[in-house]
C-alpha cells in the first residue's frame, strides 16, 4: 500500500520525525520558524494529515486548498483556537491536541509569573543591574503577598485546578472561579474554591488568573470595564491566550494605578514588538508564551501530536481527539 501523505509544518525532535517518516510520506517546512501562509496553503494540497503549531491558522481557507484528502490535524498545543474545529467536524476530519500533559509546567509558569509580579523580582533584578540598589530600605522594593490573599480564577480547567494545588501551600486564603460552565459543585467540595460572578471575581480578587481557553465569550472579555473593577492594588496574569485581553485597555490601567501589575506569558500579536508600550512598564512582566516551555513536556506534546496523527489517519482511537 503506498504510504499516506503528511504535512509538518515546522521542525520537530528527531526521534518524532523518524517515527512518522516510518509510517507517512512527510512533507515538512525544515525551519524553527513559522512556516509562511503561501507555502502552508500549496504544501497542503492533496494531504491526508497534518502536523501543526498554534502559529498556523488552520481555517476554511487551508482546508479548502487541503481538498477531499485531510482526515487530520494534529496539533502540538492543547488550545484549538487556531484551528477551526466547527469546519473540520462538518468535513468529517479529525482533530488532535495535548492536553493534560503541559498541565504542570503551565501552573508553574503561572506561579512563577504570580511571584514575580507580586514580589517585583524583574524590576528588583534590573534595579540592582542598574546602580539603583543603595542602602538597605524598609520600603523599597516591596509588594503584595499570596499569603492570606484571595486569587480570582478566570477558567477552572485542568491548568487552573493545577494552579489552586500549587497555590495553597502559599496560604491563600480564599479561592474564587468564575467559568463558562458556571457554577460546579464538585470543583467546591474537592478543591476548595467558590464560585463568583464575573463581576464579584474582579471585585473582591488580589490576584485574577486569566486560564480560559479562547473562544467567542472570553475574546477580549478583559476589558477597561472589566480592569476598572478590580481593586487598584490587585496583579492579573494572563498564561492563557492574548486575545482574551483588550491589551491597549491593560496598558491604561497599569500606567494610570487602576491595577497594580500584571504578569502576561501570552500577547495579540505573539511576538509582541520591542516597542509595545507595555515593555516601558515597570510593573508589567511579559513572558514569551513559554507556559508549557519545559524539555519533557515540549517532547511528550510533540509525541503525543505524533500518535494522535498516527491514530487518526490508522482509523483507530486517538489518544487525545478534541471534541467540540
Ligand atoms: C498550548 O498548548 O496551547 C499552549 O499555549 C502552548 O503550550
Amino acid at each position: 500500500m503506498p504510504k499516506l501523505d503528511i504535512l509538518i509544518t515546522r521542525n520537530i525532535p528527531g526521534a518524532a520525525l523518524k517515527l512518522l517518516r516510518e509510517r507517512f510520506k512527510v512533507d515538512i517546512w525544515p525551519s524553527d520558524e513559522v512556516i509562511p501562509r503561501p507555502t502552508l496553503l500549496s504544501k497542503i494540497k492533496d494531504k491526508d494529515g497534518v502536523l501543526c503549531l498554534l502559529t498556523d491558522q488552520i481555517n476554511k481557507e487551508v482546508l479548502d486548498k487541503a481538498g477531499e484528502r485531510l482526515r487530520v490535524v494534529s496539533t502540538i498545543s492543547v488550545g484549538v483556537d487556531h484551528v477551526d474545529t466547527v469546519e473540520c467536524t462538518k468535513r468529517g476530519i479529525k482533530v488532535g491536541n495535548t492536553p493534560d500533559i503541559l498541565t504542570a509546567a503551565t501552573a508553574e509558569l503561572t506561579v512563577g509569573l504570580l511571584i514575580s509580579t507580586s514580589r517585583r523580582i524583574v524590576e528588583g533584578t534590573h534595579a540592582a543591574r542598574n546602580g539603583d540598589w543603595g542602602a538597605w530600605k524598609l520600603m523599597w522594593m516591596c509588594g503584595p503577598t499570596l499569603d492570606g490573599a484571595t486569587v480570582g480564577l478566570f477558567g477552572l480547567g485542568r491548568i487552573g485546578t493545577a494552579v489552586v494545588q500549587r497555590l495553597k501551600a502559599f496560604g491563600v486564603k480564599k479561592f474564587l472561579y468564575n467559568t463558562a460552565n458556571k457554577k460546579n459543585n464538585n470543583f467546591e467540595k474537592n478543591l476548595g474554591v467558590q464560585f463568583a460572578s464575573f463581576h464579584d471575581l474582579l471585585h473582591e480578587s488580589d490576584f485574577i488568573i486569566s486560564c480560559c481557553a479562547l473562544n467567542k465569550s472570553t475574546a477580549g472579555i478583559f476589558n477597561k470595564n472589566a480592569f476598572e473593577k478590580m481593586k487598584n492594588s490587585s496583579i492579573f496574569i494572563n498564561i492563557s491566550r492574548g486575545g482574551v485581553v483588550n491589551q491597549e485597555d491593560l496598558y491604561h490601567a497599569l500606567s494610570h494605578n487602576i491595577i497594580r501589575g500584571a504578569g502576561i506569558d501570552v500577547t495579540t500579536p505573539e511576538p509582541l514588538p520591542t516597542d509595545h508600550p507595555l515593555f516601558s512598564l515597570k510593573n508589567c512582566v511579559v513572558t514569551p508564551h513559554i507556559g508549557s516551555a519545559t524539555e519533557k513536556t515540549r517532547m511528550e506534546m510533540t509525541m503525543l501530536a505524533v500518535q494522535n496523527l498516527i491514530c487518526g489517519l490508522d482509523g483507530t482511537e486517538m489518544p487525545a481527539e478534541y471534541k467540540q
